[in-house]
């Protein structure tokens, strides 16, 4: 049997092979159009905002082909796992489920198990699948979504399990199909890979080098999501701000970032800025233009120079602060958030006192906090580490109990203000309520009738929490 299995050692390289952009690569014969008639799937989806996306285009793919989306795994014919593989905890919850579905598929023995993602990029996951669960149908990678109707057949065809997961630096693929779970705010991938390579992290080898798509792609697919009405695009990549610096068109994060504001689109966001790239057109740009929103994700990871220079983060602690500083300054009432790892091999008391310093300085908005993961593969896997959990998890708990405090006092800098929110959906705290986001990216639930759904409206805050504030609609 044929099986294209992940390699680590293909992973890790980078070449100076030329990306290729394939424009008519996705399609379904008629006989697959087919194949899910009468079936229905289920996919759940973990971790970023990318595999999300992935997960929009997957379900396009999959009701090309017939099926129908359900809610609920029980009733699924077809269910698809679309993994993470950025910490254990996120693999672990992944494993547990495939034990789970074990189960089921004792009883349904007709039913078909996918696994996809960047955990299926990673060569221990697979050779573990192919040791423990042999009952997986398919598992493919993040490089050949557009051929899963082919994948499927084949499983089906052979009733055995379908390994398809290349290792490559990937192209860029266009014209997949997308069905969006909103009608109002959209993902836009601008960029696929990462070449920074930080010591920690696994994404450059599950997902490939830095592709840019072309501009005139991604004008496009923003000018079409105006004329079918929405109100916000967040433009996607691991490093947005080194957007087309893999082209030859002089066009980078700046030009792209003016031009999707002149579509015309109600508000455009963008994640994840690395601060290495962060240029001053860019910073330029967002403060001229309105429907650029003043909100940015700037992963700070630790405040020691020491560490930082161990993850290979290419910035110091004092070089982070001027950015942030700089961004302050230039663009009124900016938001802005961050990640930090704590616990990274080595990490001393000192060097975890300079990043809670720099919480202190910067009063983040928020911050998304994790303890180190060794990851297979990564340099930072074999560093020696003799911090122990216990003093990584008490770091932990410090450093959320200081985010916290910066989160409240953010939020409470609303009180009584009147702001813009995009009403996206019902509130799930209270069906009575609908839920969206400030220009600067604070959750607010809001009462009102669901008529307003799909609208910025102008909200006034009446109460503020650490993490979400309620207010009443402003005519
Ligand atoms: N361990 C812990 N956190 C990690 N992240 C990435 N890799 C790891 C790892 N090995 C965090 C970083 C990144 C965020 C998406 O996940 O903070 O910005
Ligand atoms: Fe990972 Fe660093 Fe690339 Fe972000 S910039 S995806 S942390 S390697």
């Amino acid at each position: 049997m044929f099986m294209l299995k992940p390699c680590l050692k293909e992973a890790q390289k980078r070449t100076k092979e030329k990306v290729v952009f394939k424009s008519d690569i996705y399609k379904v014969s008629d006989e697959l159009k087919c194949l899910g008639k009468n079936k229905k799937y289920y996919i759940k989806t973990y971790g970023c905002q990318m595999n999300e996306h992935d997960s929009e285009n997957i379900k396009a793919i999959l009701e090309d082909m017939s099926f129908q989306e359900v809610d609920n795994m029980e009733d699924a014919d077809l269910i698809l796992l679309n993994t993470c593989a950025i910490r254990e905890n996120a693999h672990n919850k992944v494993f547990g489920m495939i034990g789970r579905i074990k189960h089921m598929k004792e009883t349904k023995p007709d039913l078909i198990v996918g696994l996809c993602g960047c955990m299926a990029q990673e060569e221990v996951v697979v050779e573990e699948i192919l040791n423990k669960f042999r009952f997986l149908d398919i598992v493919f990678g993040t490089h050949n979504i557009y051929d899963l109707p082919n994948i499927l057949k084949k499983s089906l065809d052979n009733k055995k399990i379908e390994v398809d997961v290349p290792s490559i630096e990937g192209d860029v693929i266009e014209n997949i199909p997308v069905k969006r779970d909103s009608k109002y705010k959209a993902w836009v991938n601008i960029q696929f890979g990462c070449d920074k390579f930080c010591t920690y992290c696994i994404v450059p080898y599950t997902r490939g080098k830095q592709r840019s798509r072309k501009h005139e792609d991604i004008l496009k697919e923003v000018e079409e999501l105006v004329k079918a009405g929405y109100q916000e695009v967040t433009l996607l990549g691991q490093n947005v701000n080194a957007y087309g610096k893999d082209l030859s068109d002089n066009y980078g994060m700046a030009d792209l970032l003016r031009d999707v504001a002149l579509t015309g689109i109600k508000r455009v966001r963008f994640v994840t800025s690395h601060p290495w790239d962060f240029s001053d057109d860019m910073i330029d740009t967002i403060s001229k233009y309105p429907n650029i929103m003043p909100y940015i994700h700037l992963p700070l990871q630790s405040g020691s120079d020491r560490i930082l220079k161990l993850m290979g983060r290419r910035y110091t602690k004092e070089a982070y602060l001027e950015l942030f500083n700089k961004l302050k300054s230039k663009i009124p009432n900016c938001a802005i958030t961050t990640d930090i790892i704590v616990g990274f091999p080595g990490e001393t008391e000192e060097d975890f006192k300079d990043t809670l310093d720099v919480v202190n300085k910067c009063e983040f908005d928020s911050a998304f906090t994790f303890i180190f993961s060794p990851r297979e593969g990564t340099p930072a896997s074999r560093m020696s580490d003799n911090v122990s959990l216990k003093e990584k998890e008490e770091r932990l708990y410090k450093l959320n109990d200081l985010v916290n405090k910066y989160a409240r006092i953010k939020n409470e800098a609303y009180q009584d203000k009147i702001v813009p929110v995009l009403l996206e959906g019902v509130s799930e705290k209270d069906a009575n309520c609908l839920m969206g986001y400030t220009d600067t990216m604070k959750l607010v639930n809001v009462k009102c009738s669901k008529e307003y759904l799909g609208q910025i409206v102008n909200v006034k805050i009446n109460d503020v929490k650490t993490w979400s504030m309620d207010g009443e609609i402003v005519l």
